[in-house]
């Protein structure tokens, strides 16, 4: 499949792909507009994203089922919005039990591909259901009820989404931590949510070893007394050590009735927590909410993404993070489409294994990461080239900006050089896609195009005033939405400093979403990076910080500053400059020692590329250490002006890495 487009015409970011006509016309957002008499999707996004309470009132309607209707759309003191007052709602109805009531009793949920060769699993709307309230009944034999937090550190099987679900039927807040973090990771999360319960495997598959997870929950239980129980799922039949805590999931289900009452709740009841890194060196957990949940997840994949009741729906995330816990787990389930969930590795017998699950399962919409497409570009065509890819109608991506080389690569190889992608911004605080094409969209490569209907983002300056057309700035969310992050679990003025404080004098009530970007004369927003201290490994999200403090947790490390260096397949890699304590030899198995404790640390997503000894890091004078500065220096370009340094001469220490 030889590609005929150029990347050199697309870097003048002019070219628009416009989408067939047939996709076009049978869209779902395509009905929707018809319905309200809308003859352009401009006039749709600009509607909706002006009568923020008609548009989400309406679709709240449509894409959730309520045990009680809500009186009230929107309750908005910023910066705490509330969202479909007085209803009553349960997340894990909507997913499970009134698609398990109805026509699609027997049609699968999920097809769980596990990474061994022929290890699959499929679960119906029917099995699901029997399965969750088993497991839900198990809960509340353990004496664990509404309001409670259980911990999840579990790797992509299908007992995951129904072991949130189990929660989620009961109001009980899950925390998943995802199963390449480290023991100490999940630690941190447990004790942090005082949990009593933790669910885990004995072990799972990774590039044909067992990863034996049940030690690393072990290693993190010894640090979180809250924990009474641990229940444990036999997935690769390692052997375990046995704690008195541990409970295995077969017996815990045993004798339990497939048969549970869903918690009524109000829509406000919070669905789970969710980590994730920012500026400090300490992950905050991020708090979202039952209702919006259910309303902005589903209508954002039915309306992005497309999805017809026959499609198979394949997003390759890990539930580890947002983008599996909304697009593998609520909106899919939601909407009762199929799902594909894959255990392994995607380079496991070797680089034909995604696209081999793609023709045997003839899945319609992939979704992915540009970190993937780039490891696949790397590895060449002639992988997927084996494949029938035929199925195939639509792609995506989502995590950090796709450069147009590989969206190229990705149309040309994967899309028979005719499918669209759905470039998605969105973040873990916003639990949907915000920026995102439609199937209506012309799309340019690397842009996310334009804010979705009902959702509001601009690029504004340091002032707080939208930023000329084209010019880069702060990219900001003017009004709230249904997924919204609720606030920062026990930290309320985190919350606050982090996301509002920026503009509040300005304009209370704008979120700064943490990236640059710029809107160009189209409409379309590029987004340039973060503009804080966070990292963008393989699309995962880390803090610079959190991996500084992993590096100083090592004896004979002094101090240390991160920065990432740019990768060509990563995105970027950690790069670690550690100062060593006096009298500490520098030495290369020094260097290989720190790495291995960074990876014991964080897990395998932490893992620096390089570490370089130095004596000293650049600082403010108030002792910030600025990492900008060590980054320049570091690849070789212009450090600006460093004259109000604290140690001006630490930059010359820093050595040149590329
Ligand atoms: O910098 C943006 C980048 O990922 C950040 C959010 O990371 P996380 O909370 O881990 O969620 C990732 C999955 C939703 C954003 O602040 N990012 C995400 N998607 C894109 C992106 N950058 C550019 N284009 C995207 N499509």
């Amino acid at each position: 499949m030889a590609g005929s487009e150029k990347t050199s015409v697309l870097l003048e970011e002019t070219r628009l792909f416009h989408p067939p006509k047939d996709l076009v016309e049978n869209s779902n957002v395509m009905q929707y507009m018809k319905k309200k008499g809308f003859k352009t999707e401009k006039e749709l996004r600009t509607w909706a994203s002006a009568n923020l309470e008609e548009f989400w009132g309406e679709m709240g309607k449509e894409y959730a089922t309520w045990f009680k209707p809500f009186d009230k759309v929107l309750d908005w003191k910023p910066p705490y919005s509330k969202w479909f007052l007085g209803g009553l709602i349960n997340a894990t109805y909507n997913c499970v039990d009134r698609h398990a009531k109805g026509a699609k009793k027997d049609k699968v949920a999920y097809i769980g591909v596990g990474e061994p060769l022929g290890d699959v699993r499929k679960f119906t709307y029917g099995d699901l259901y029997k399965e969750v309230n088993k497991l839900a009944n198990g809960l509340k034999s353990l004496g664990i009820k509404k309001g409670d937090i259980v911990s999840i550190y579990m790797p992509m099987i299908p007992e995951l989404p129904i072991a949130m679900l189990a929660c989620a039927k009961l109001g009980i807040i899950h925390s998943v931590t995802f199963s390449g973090f480290s023991s100490k990771a999940y630690g941190d999360r447990v004790i942090d949510g005082g949990s009593r319960i933790s669910i885990t495997v004995d072990g799972f598959w990774r590039r044909g070893k067992v990863v034996p997870l049940k030690e690393s929950a072990d290693e993190a239980l010894l640090t979180a007394p809250s924990v009474e129980k641990q229940i444990v799922y036999k997935r690769c039949g390692n052997e375990v050590k046995w704690n008195p805590r541990d409970i295995w999931w077969h017996d815990l289900v045993k004798d339990q009735s497939t048969e549970c009452d869903c918690e009524q709740l109000d829509p406000e009841h919070r669905l789970y927590l969710l980590y994730t890194s920012g500026t400090t060196g300490k992950p905050k957990g991020i708090e979202h909410a039952q209702g919006g949940t259910v309303v902005g997840c589903p209508q954002t994949l039915h309306w992005v993404f497309d999805l017809k009741d026959n499609d198979v729906w394949w997003c390759t995330a890990d539930i580890g993070w947002v983008t599996g816990h909304s697009y593998i787990v609520y909106a899919p389930l939601s909407l009762g489409v199929t799902s594909i969930m894959y255990e392994g590795s995607p380079d496991f017998p070797d680089f034909g294994r995604w696209w081999s699950i793609i023709q045997e399962h003839k899945v319609n919409v992939l979704y992915t990461a540009p970190t993937a497409i780039r490891m696949f570009m790397k590895a060449g065509a002639q992988w997927s080239d084996k494949y029938d890819l035929k199925s195939l109608r639509l792609l995506g991506t989502v995590g950090e900006p796709i450069n147009p080389e590989a969206w190229i690569w990705y149309r040309t190889n994967i899309g028979r050089g005719e499918l669209q992608i759905m470039d998605t911004w969105w973040q873990t605080e916003t639990g949907t896609f915000i920026n995102s094409p439609l199937p209506t969209t012309p799309l340019k490569p690397g842009s996310c195009t334009m804010p979705l209907p009902g959702y509001n983002t601009e690029v504004w300056d340091e002032s707080g005033h939208k930023v000329p057309t084209g010019e880069g700035g702060n990219v900001v969310i003017m009004t709230p939405y249904p997924t919204m992050l609720r606030d920062f679990y026990k930290d309320p003025a985190r919350y606050m400093k982090t996301y509002w404080e920026h503009y509040w004098k300005v304009a209370p009530g704008v979120y700064l979403a943490g990236d640059k970007g710029r809107e160009d004369a189209d409409g379309y927003f590029w987004i340039q990076g973060r503009i804080d201290d966070v990292l963008k490994v393989a699309g995962h999200r880390l803090g610079n910080s959190e991996v500084e403090s992993a590096a100083v947790s090592h004896p004979k490390v002094a101090e240390a500053a991160v920065i990432g260096k740019p990768d060509e397949v990563k995105g970027e890699v950690i790069i670690v400059f550690a100062i060593l304590r006096s009298g500490v030899e520098p030495s290369e198995d020094l260097k290989k020692e720190l790495i291995a404790h960074i990876r014991k640390t964080l897990g395998p997503v932490g893992m620096p590329e390089a570490v370089y000894f130095v004596n000293d890091v650049p600082k403010t004078r108030s002792g910030k250490i600025m990492r900008r500065v060590i980054r320049a220096k570091a690849m070789g370009q212009p450090v600006g002006d460093i004259s109000t340094l604290m140690n001006p001469e630490a930059v010359d220490g820093i050595p040149k890495i590329v």
